[in-house]
């Protein structure tokens, strides 16, 4: 049985709050640098999440550490090799940190041209908004330990494939968490992208 993150006694500071949130047509949203601190303190204490860390090669191990109406804070594992495809969070704002190992991140925005490409190390962290298209791998020597938070909670993902000309959109898959299954996607996104070579 594992102990849910909110019941710890330093929860309370290390969670978003009253100014952390900000109206939106939605509803209430927290803000991603409030999101940012959290994940960054939270990646910082691995005495609040070092017993959910699991490594599967065959897929990515995840696991909520909170989850409420307003926002959700997420542990992901990463073996060697392991990537996200090319993907928005459907509306939502949010924020993830490095916690052990590295990983490479190709950014650009929904409506951009370029894609960069730069690496995370351990202590690093990254604030999004809702326009942020990211591809998330693990191409170092050990695996990885990332924490994430979103808000709202995720709801759907869209994923896309980059093309010259920019973000291909290909499909959305609705979720509940940062790893629905996207199926077939790594052949569509292969097939689309050398429809543009
Ligand atoms: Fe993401």
């Amino acid at each position: 049985m594992t102990t849910p993150l909110s019941t710890s006694r330093h929860w309370a500071e290390l969670c978003p709050r009253g100014a952390d949130f900000e109206r939106t047509p939605s509803g209430p949203r927290a803000r991603p640098d409030a999101l940012r601190r959290t994940v960054s303190a939270l990646a910082a204490r691995p005495d609040l999440w070092s017993e959910h860390v699991r490594f599967d090669l065959t897929e990515r191990y995840f696991t909520r550490l909170h989850h409420d109406e307003l926002f959700e804070v997420w542990l992901i594992c990463w073996e060697l090799g392991q990537d996200t495809l090319l993907h928005d969070h459907g509306g939502s704002v949010g924020a993830f940190a490095v916690a052990e190992g590295s990983l490479v991140e190709d950014h650009g925005d929904r409506r951009g041209t370029q894609l960069r490409t730069r690496v995370h190390r351990a202590g690093a962290s990254v604030a999004f908004g809702v326009d942020y298209l990211h591809n998330l791998v693990n191409i170092a020597t050990e695996p990885a330990v990332t924490v994430h938070a979103y808000s709202r909670p995720l709801r759907t993902m869209n994923f896309y494939c980059w093309v010259p000309s920019g973000p291909r959109y290909l499909r959305e898959i609705p979720c509940d968490s940062p790893e629905p299954d996207t199926g077939d996607l790594e052949l569509v996104a292969a097939r689309t992208r050398a429809a543009h070579l």
